[in-house]
This record gives structure tokens, sequence and C-alpha cells, in this order.
């Protein structure tokens, strides 16, 4: 029995896109204790959603519409007075949070039996800003949690991003993390686009940093730059739910989450890099443009 959990139950984008048995029964367990004690807050997972960063986009944008604070677009004018469908409720039945929530980031790790696979939960407000993030790393019994202005932590301790002057190498001038002493992690993505910018980008940034990995959680990776593990992860096309709760880990442990042009991460953001902050992170962002990552 314990064998057939991980089987694939079907791929989802193309055949590097994994989904098994588990996955939808992880999220529909996760699902029901949120909405068991929440059951006035709105709920995305990525089981939920059909496969393709179209799709992904799409339901981000109509969950983030459906928040308090953003008010919906006035309905056009109907010849009749019968209701028309709309994607937005009416303002009395819209929700103040949304939970974000990946049952299992790290898909193909579960499948082969790598131990880098994990539940990542997170909430928005109704701003669409991330003020609650977990992940939960059951493989090494580590908790990653943040909250909106009081830190981030590690099984309740708290974490920073890597020290100023990186772990052990020459540091800079002004005591900050230089490039060719930064440990990056980067995904290994299941689409053509994003598989062709990641093998853009790695002769450009391999021969510049200490070293690459590519260890196939986003969530995870995020987590280890908030704990100081890893100086950046950067990824060409990620969901929300694969870095919704690691955008607001790295942020609170003094960290930076930004898209491949600097501007600051958001729920619809897809090319992501977060990292230690400080000059290192728009050299990393400075290699990748260089090299065509756009
Ligand atoms: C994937 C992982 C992987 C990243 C992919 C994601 P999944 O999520 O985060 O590290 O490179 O782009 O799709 O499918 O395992 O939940
Ligand atoms: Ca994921």
């Amino acid at each position: 029995m314990a064998g057939k959990t991980t089987e694939v139950s079907k791929t989802k984008a193309n055949s590097r896109d994994l989904l098994t048995l588990i996955d939808p029964l992880c999220e529909g367990t996760i699902r029901d204790a949120i909405l068991e004690s929440f059951p006035h807050h709105d709920f995305l997972g990525e089981e939920d959603v059909p496969p393709g960063r179209e799709a992904s986009a799409r339901a981000i944008d109509a969950k983030l519409k459906n928040l308090l604070a953003t008010p919906p677009p006035p309905p056009p004018p109907s010849p009749s007075s019968s209701s028309s469908s709309s994607s937005s409720s009416p303002p009395s039945r819209r929700k103040k949070y949304l939970w974000i929530v990946d049952p299992i980031d790290g898909t193909t790790n579960f499948v082969n039996g790598i131990p880098l696979c994990m539940p990542s939960i997170a909430v928005a407000d109704e701003t669409g800003e991330v003020v609650v993030g977990v992940v939960r790393d059951p493989h090494r019994d580590e908790t990653f949690a943040a909250a909106r202005g009081r830190g981030a932590t590690m099984n309740g301790v708290a974490i920073r991003c890597a020290p100023p002057g990186g772990r052990g190498g020459g540091n800079d001038d002004d005591g900050g993390l230089s490039l060719g002493d930064a440990v990056v992690a980067m995904g290994s993505p299941p689409a053509t686009e994003s598989m062709a910018m990641s093998l853009r980008a790695l002769p450009a940034l391999m021969p510049r940093v200490r070293t690459i990995r590519m260890l196939g959680s986003a969530a995870v990776m995020l987590a280890w730059v908030a704990n100081g593990r890893l100086s950046a992860y950067w990824e060409y096309d990620l969901s929300s739910w694969d870095v919704a709760a690691g955008s607001i880990l790295i942020e609170e442990a003094g960290g930076r989450i930004t898209d491949l042009e600097g501007e600051r991460w958001n729920l619809r953001t897809r090319k992501i890099c977060g990292s230690v902050g400080g000059k290192v992170h728009g050299e990393i962002l400075d290699t990748l443009a260089e090299a065509g990552v756009v």
C-alpha cells in the first residue's frame, strides 16, 4: 500500500508536471480544516485549478477580485432586469481573507522519494497582501512560519536571511554578500519556455556565484533563503501557491523578494527572485537580464 500513494495518477500540463492521488487528498484535508475554523474565508488550492500558466494566473486574479478591499467593476448595463453571471461576488458575499495552498510542493520529489516535498500555506488580507505564511517540512521536522510585522521563525525560533557578509569567503568592501559568495538555487521548471529561460541563465549565473542548486521545491527553497541556508532562489514562472508563504518568510526574515525587474513580489507575480537582499539581489537580476532572461 505504502508504495501506491506516490504513484503518478496523471500528468498535468506536460509529462514533467505530475499529479499523484495524494495531492488532491492533502488539499482536501487542508481545505476542510481551514474552512471548518474560518468558514467565511476564501480558499485557493493548486489542485482546484486546471494546469498551465494562464489558468493559474486567472485563478489568483479571480480570487483577488473577490477580496473586500477591491471594489467590483460596475455591472454592464443590462437590457433586462434578470441578473447576469459575474466573476465578482456581490459586496455582502465578498471575503476578507484568502488562503492560498500548495498541498505538496515538490510533487516530482514526492514521487521519487526525495525528501524535499511539503505543504505551503499562506493567507492574504483584503488588500491582497500576504499576512501569514507557513511551510511545513515533515522530513526534517521543520516548520517555517511568518506573520506580517511579527518576524519569521523556524520551529518557533526567530530566523534571519544569511548574515550580511555571507557564509565564509571574501566579503565585499561594503560588508554585503558578494555575488561570488552567493549560494543560489533555481527551479527546474516543467514548462518549455521556463526551461529555455533557465538554460539561458545557467551559463551566465554559474560562473559568477559560488554554486547553483536545483532541488525541486520552490516553497522550501524560499524558506531556506529565509533561514540563511541559501543566498537566493529564482525561477522564471511560478504560481501564487508556490511562492505566497515563502514570500512573507523572506520579507520577515529581512530579505527581499521581487519580480525579475526588481518590483516587489505580489500574488500576481510569476517571475520571481527571493534573496538576502542587499546588492547581491540586483546583481542576480542584472546577470539574468544580461543573459536575456526577461
Ligand atoms: C513545482 C515546484 C518546483 C518548481 C515548479 C513547480 P509542484 O511545484 O515548486 O520546484 O520548479 O515550477 O511547479 O508542481 O511540485 O507543486
Ligand atoms: Ca507547487
